[in-house]
């Protein structure tokens, strides 16, 4: 069992603070991206994991045992870092071997991790080679390789993918997901790109400015955001914020006119706004459609047709409010004419002057 517990982990750096009572729970055998923008403490807390930082206070707890005072080597954990370090001057087979020879293990048992460790990760016909003779991602492979061999409780990585080319850093994403399910093992895999973070966690933790904004499945992030942070973060193209003023609020939820002169009830709770109250309304671009009936009107300043879709970027309203929609790709639109839109009031995300959600009415049950 490889459950990883943080209770009240904080962090500074002289008198910075970078890390703010994170409290996590990750269980057995669950990859878990951190994700979050560049500075929010990701690698701090990664480090902090592997013991390769210590907590300003907090506790790591790894298969139930405490081992926040532990060396690093003694906590059963395996970091894979973005520069992958490999000896240039050995072959494949002795870098994956190298921490290994370190624990002086017998020649046979050495040689049966290696190979095993090499054919996961499809390096058996590379072993007599050196990294100079291998691409980015078969060299990024052989660092996973020297950090399988090891047996960890707990795989961590940081940003592993970064120094690869997009369609390399695609191929490694798939096999990173085999390769979880492959070694059944616990993983903890840090990154800024939210693709990574949506395609491969079982559950993401999104962090801004070194605190926990939200921890749940991908899905459940995607369609209930609990904050502002996260819902811009997650989603590609991110989701338009659209100012509003709350007109009221009863039973059905809260009514608000929009910038661009929408007037729509949203079926929101609105214990926590009242008249007049500035919000912002979230919509995400796959959730606008082309309508001659509909209830935005965009002048379009920017066509992206992409074959499959047509990513529309303008404004709405005379305030020169942003927005985009995600639309078909044959969409009848030309860069600067207008454009009428529709959105369903049960796409809409409201967010208060504090960042947070008006929870939704009736939000349904997320199945995982
Ligand atoms: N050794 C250090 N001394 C002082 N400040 C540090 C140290 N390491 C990190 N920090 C600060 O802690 C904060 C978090 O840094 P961290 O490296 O964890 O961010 P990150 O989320 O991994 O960012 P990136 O995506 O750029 O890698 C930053 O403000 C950074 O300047
Ligand atoms: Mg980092």
């Amino acid at each position: 069992m490889a459950t990883l517990d943080l209770n009240q982990i904080n962090k500074s750096f002289g008198s910075a603070k970078v890390l703010h009572d994170i409290d996590l729970a990750i269980q057995d055998k669950e990859f878990v991206v951190f994700v979050g923008p560049s500075g929010c403490g990701k690698s701090t807390l990664l480090r902090i994991i592997a013991g390769l930082e210590e907590a300003t206070s907090g506790q790591i707890i790894i298969g139930g045992e405490d081992v926040s005072r532990a060396h690093p080597v003694e906590r059963g954990i395996s970091m894979v870092f973005q520069s992958y370090a490999l000896y240039p001057h050995l072959s494949v087979f002795e870098n994956i071997a190298f921490p290994l020879r370190v624990q002086k293990l017998a020649a046979d048992d050495l040689k049966e991790r290696v190979e095993r460790a090499a054919g996961i990760l499809q390096l058996t016909d590379k072993l007599d080679l050196k990294p100079g003779q291998l691409s980015g991602g078969q060299r990024q492979r052989v660092a996973i390789g020297r950090s399988i061999v090891r047996n960890p409780k707990v795989f961590l990585f940081d940003e592993p993918l970064s120094n690869l080319d997009a369609a390399l850093r695609g191929d490694m994403r798939v096999e990173l997901s085999q390769l979880h399910r492959q070694l059944d093992a616990t993983m903890v895999y840090v990154t800024h790109d939210q693709i990574e973070a949506m395609t491969m966690a079982d559950r993401i933790v999104v962090l801004n400015g070194g605190r926990v904004e939200q921890f749940g499945a991908p899905m459940e992030l995607y369609h209930h955001p609990a904050t502002k942070f996260v819902a811009s973060f997650i989603g590609q193209p991110n989701m338009n914020l659209v100012p509003a003023t709350v007109e009221g609020v009863d039973a059905n939820g809260v009514a608000v006119s929009m910038e661009g002169g929408a007037k729509l009830v949203l079926p929101v709770d609105g214990s926590n706004v009242s008249k007049g109250d500035r919000v912002e309304v979230g919509i995400r671009p796959e959730n606008v459609k082309l309508d001659p009936n509909g209830n935005i009107d965009i002048s379009v300043r920017v066509l992206e047709r992409l074959g499959g879709a047509s990513i529309t970027y303008g404004e709405i309203g005379d305030n020169g409010t942003k927005f985009c929609a995600s639309l078909g790709g044959d969409a009848k639109l030309v860069e600067g004419a207008q454009a009428r839109l529709s959105i369903s009031v049960d796409d809409c995300h409201v967010f208060g002057e504090d960042g947070n959600v008006l929870r939704r009415k009736n939000a349904p049950e997320l199945v995982a």
